[in-house]
């Protein structure tokens, strides 16, 4: 049966966009299933340029039924010059490794076990923030599916699927919905966690719901606000203790 239960929570809603004046959407334990959340109008970011190479997915010893599968900018760009990089940039989108939803992903994988699995695109996207932006914002309004460089062998083996990707023009990257469309994900438990700018989670659960089949639970997602990402270890590891998963 699906069903998108309330948020358990959403860490810092100050604006720090330099380009966006929209308020950020924020998500409590107490809230309800995510709808009418986008408050920005512009996904703003910085246009910081670099990052080092892409990272690759890992695996954790056999016999996990966990999955973490996530999508990050960083892992899909290319940089002509790392050493242009500002990695000071909390506040910004980054093409650095790490990316935001990696760092989720890991802490993530720290409290659960379980596989980590990096979402790749066969045709990388720009390290130029505006042409990043650009991209994406056709790849929404031709509801594209981009091909995908990964690919998970043995989805059947998984019955939990934390599943995580940055807020994209107040929905998902496409390449999310080409990774989703991919698997049987019958009968399995997905957990979203999202990571965003002022416009909160925005549509990205909802849309994420309707790509589910019917008989997919879906968890109550996390978000986090991109400039709270590097202090939000703590956050994700009590929205996990709440989480109705056996982990032992
Ligand atoms: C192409 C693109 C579109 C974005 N659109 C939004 C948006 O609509 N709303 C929002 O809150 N943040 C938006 N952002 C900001 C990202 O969600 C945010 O920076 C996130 O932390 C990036 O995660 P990542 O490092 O895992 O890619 C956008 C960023 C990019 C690159």
């Amino acid at each position: 049966m699906k069903k998108t239960i309330s948020f358990l929570l959403v860490l810092g809603m100050l604006l720090s966009l330099p380009a966006c004046g929209g308020t950020p959407a924020g998500q409590s334990s107490s809230a309800p299933p995510v709808s009418s959340r986008v408050t920005e109008d512009l996904p703003a970011v910085s246009s910081e340029e670099t990052q080092p190479e892409q990272s690759q997915s890992v695996d954790t010893p056999a016999g996990s039924n966990i999955l973490i599968a996530y999508f990050t900018w960083a892992d899909n760009t290319v940089v002509e010059d790392p050493g242009s990089v500002d990695a000071d940039a909390t506040t910004s989108a980054s093409v650095l490794v790490p990316g935001n939803a990696a760092k989720l992903a890991a802490w993530i994988q720290q409290e659960v076990g379980g596989d980590l699995h990096s979402i790749v695109v066969e045709e990388p996207y720009s390290s130029d923030y505006d042409e990043c932006l650009d991209r994406a914002a056709d790849e929404k309004a031709d509801n594209a599916r981009p091909a995908l460089a990964s690919h998970v062998d043995n989805m059947e083996d998984y019955d939990i699927v934390f599943l995580g990707f940055p807020n994209w023009w107040y929905t998902l990257p496409m390449p999310v919905l080409t990774f989703v469309e991919e698997y049987d994900w019958s009968g399995k438990t997905v957990i979203p966690f999202v990571t965003h700018g002022t416009g909160g989670l925005s549509s990205t659960i909802q849309d994420l719901t309707a790509a589910l089949p019917e008989d997919v639970t879906i968890l109550e997602p996390i978000g986090v606000y991109r400039p709270d990402v590097d202090d939000s270890q703590p956050a994700v590891q009590e929205w996990i203790e709440n989480l109705d998963i056996d982990v032992s």
